[in-house]
């Protein structure tokens, strides 16, 4: 059921998935945006940042709402996904300071702040489009396998694979701990942009989207989320 894209490459879908953030931002101006870090939306911000300064698409009534960030950092560190989403994305954009959240992975009261981060969002009216990575173990956000259907902002432990996954990436010393959206807090966004590029990225695509739905894979559960989109390369697609 899902709405399947297959782009011809990195790049045709990093303009597939931009279209459809424009599109959501035009029709709707006050858009609140769920927003993900990792390779994968990268050519989708540097898209979303040409479409801003060619085109003149306007942020300036936009919220953003970040997935996760590790815990037990600053966000000055270059480590973080504050520090992430600043450099490849927000310092591009004429988007106010105060529409743009992350939880606060430097809070001393971790339920406090996991309260505060899903009060925030139902304060914004909720997410109307999540941009959606995938680990390569079905995680979404840094909800590992396992994690509950019923899950809202939580801390969360990193498995050993995602570490290693993000080290890549980030370079050393990666938290072993994050505060991410839970399973409910994503499902409850009302479209949900999933992207994928890459064969590391075949066969989790395929175990998310024609396996069962199956706590093992968390990204399965978004084949229950009625305004779920998908775009992935071919590479990405050869399993499905
Ligand atoms: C990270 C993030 C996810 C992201 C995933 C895939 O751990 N917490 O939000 O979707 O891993 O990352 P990448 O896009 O680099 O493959």
């Amino acid at each position: 059921h899902p709405e399947l894209i297959i782009a011809e490459d990195y790049q045709d879908l990093s303009r597939k998935a931009a279209l459809r953030v424009a599109e959501q931002i035009k029709k709707k101006p006050t858009t609140v945006l769920g927003l993900a870090t990792g390779k994968t939306p990268l050519g989708l911000y540097r898209e979303l940042i040409r479409l801003h300064q060619e085109e003149g698409l306007d942020f300036s009534r936009v919220k953003t709402f970040n997935l996760d960030e590790y815990y037990g950092i600053s966000p000055e560190d270059k480590r973080s996904f504050h520090y992430y989403m600043w450099e490849n994305l927000f310092k591009h954009l004429n988007i106010p300071r105060g529409n743009i959240h992350l939880p606060d992975g430097g809070a001393q009261d971790i339920e406090e702040e996991c309260r505060r981060y899903e009060e925030a969002i139902r304060e914004a009216g909720g997410i109307d489009l999540q941009v959606l990575g995938i680990g390569s173990n079905g995680h979404i956000g840094f909800n590992e396998p396992g994690t509950e259907w019923g899950s809202l902002t939580h801390l969360a432990k990193l498995t050993p694979e995602t570490i290693k996954d993000n080290e890549e990436e980030g370079g050393e010393g990666i938290p072993g701990f994050a505060l991410t959206m839970g399973i409910k807090t994503i499902m409850r966004a009302n479209r949900i942009l999933l992207l994928a590029y890459g064969e590391s990225k075949a066969s989790i695509i395929a175990r998310a989207l024609k396996g069962p739905v199956d706590k093992s894979v968390p990204a399965s559960i978004l084949q229950l989320h009625p305004g779920l989109v998908v775009i992935v390369d071919k590479e990405a697609a050869k399993f499905l």
